[in-house]
């Protein structure tokens, strides 16, 4: 695994943290598939001490049925069943797509991560950045919007210049958190270390789809002590978008 630092996170990381971005409502994408493992998976993390969590499922044509009204109604569904044996506070936002139906999401109001904020959490394909993107995030932006990129050091085509070209345009940057241990790669590595030790992201998530991955690969962190603290800045800032 890669090495950028000596320090692994301290078992009390996460200690009253919120998510801003996993894919555990379930059966609605390709996260958790079930609820029965959502629960699982709900319990682990509040054993972490995680105490809030934001549901951010996919929004993409790859999944037609996925709109404003039908996620809504499985989140409450959901909700209900899991405050019986949880304690984490859920919210409901969602992770949209810079598709052909982004748009449309736009017209039937974005599910945003923020409760009295505009933010919206989206994501482009990875391996290019696809003509007439720019020209819909200007409209959404004109109207209040601020633009949460996902994982912005996942994105292949991606180099120093485009970041810098992305903060000036007054995007906002979500870190995946496994980014930093080499789940994703070694590029999405060293652009994690790199946006991260720039002072470059806003908000850090899980992007958690299963449980299994997280186990694997969160022990294989390592970061330096500044980077530690930058994360915990993150994690601090998550909490401001729940409240
Ligand atoms: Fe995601």
């Amino acid at each position: 695994m890669f090495d950028w630092g000596k320090h692994k996170l301290p078992d009390d990381f996460f200690r009253g943290s919120c998510d801003v971005h996993c894919h555990l409502l379930p059966g609605v994408d390709d996260g958790f598939a079930t609820a029965e493992k959502s629960l699982q998976a709900l319990k682990k993390l509040e054993e972490r001490g995680v105490e809030k969590m934001i549901l951010t499922p996919h929004f993409m044509k790859d999944y037609p049925l996925n709109d404003r009204t039908n996620i809504t109604s499985e989140f409450e569904t959901f909700k209900a069943v899991a405050e019986k044996s949880c304690k984490i506070e859920l919210r409901l936002a969602a992770e949209y797509m810079l598709d052909a139906r982004f748009m449309d999401h736009y017209k039937e109001g974005f599910l945003t991560l923020s409760k009295t904020g505009k933010q919206v959490l989206c994501e482009t394909s990875y391996m290019m950045y696809e003509p007439g993107i720019s020209e819909m995030l200007y409209d959404v932006m004109c109207d209040d919007y601020n633009i949460v990129i996902a994982h912005p050091e996942r994105y292949e085509y991606a180099v120093r210049d485009n970041y810098f070209r992305w903060r000036d345009k007054g995007f906002y940057f979500q870190l995946n958190l496994l980014s930093l241990s080499g789940a994703y790669g070694k590029a999405a590595v060293v652009k994690s270390h790199y946006l991260l030790k720039e002072g470059m992201y806003d908000y850090v998530g899980s992007d958690m789809h299963g449980l299994e991955n997280f186990k694997r690969f969160l022990p294989h962190i390592r970061l330096s002590k500044k980077n530690i603290d930058r994360l915990g800045l993150l994690l601090e800032n998550n909490k401001k978008l729940f409240d």
